[in-house]
């Protein structure tokens, strides 16, 4: 059985990464309208993903015979002044959702809750991955600025990504 507060943040959690996929799928619809589909799809992919973690902390949940509660999921901002902006905050997102993980890690080493505690070390390698990943595309994003050529390289690297589930990782 879990623990009342850790089923809660587990659910908490549920819903925070419901609500990155959330956001990044209104990013995406930002840059349908900036004529760059290719970051338009890199953020769909990202979406997907973010609702693959969902679904690994529902799983999770439910292994440990808690229930899933869905709370409302925050309609995510939908207007940015710059694709920098826009890399600017996935980055700043990413490293609030790697607190919130640790949140949890912490918990579960406070209450010696060893399950959830070897559960969510996916979610830390996963989260320094994530941060990478943004650091990297931010420094793209930049060169990207003082050249038009760069921007449209990068869209079409940006349109060959696929969603692939990380759950066989
Ligand atoms: Fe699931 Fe991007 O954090």
């Amino acid at each position: 059985m879990l623990n009342d507060k850790m089923l809660e943040m587990l659910n908490n959690q549920v819903n925070a990464e419901m609500a990155s996929g959330y956001l990044y799928l209104s990013m995406a619809t930002y840059f349908e309208q900036q004529d760059l589909p290719g970051f338009a799809n890199s953020l769909r992919v990202h979406a997907q993903e973010e609702l693959e973690h969902a679904m690994r902390f529902y799983d999770y949940i439910i292994r440990k015979g808690g229930r899933v509660t869905l709370l409302a999921i925050e309609e995510p901002k939908n207007e940015w002044n710059s694709t920098l902006e826009v890399y600017e905050e996935i980055l700043a997102h990413e490293e609030l959702v790697t607190s919130l993980i640790n949140d949890i890690a912490d918990l579960a080493i406070e209450l010696k809750d060893h399950a959830t505690n070897q559960f969510i070390q996916w979610f830390i390698e996963e989260q320094v991955e994530e941060e990478e990943l943004a650091h990297e595309d931010l420094r793209k994003v930049k060169l990207a600025q003082q050249s038009t050529q760069v921007l449209y390289m990068l869209d079409k690297e940006y349109g060959e990504m696929t969603f692939t589930s990380e759950n066989d990782e």
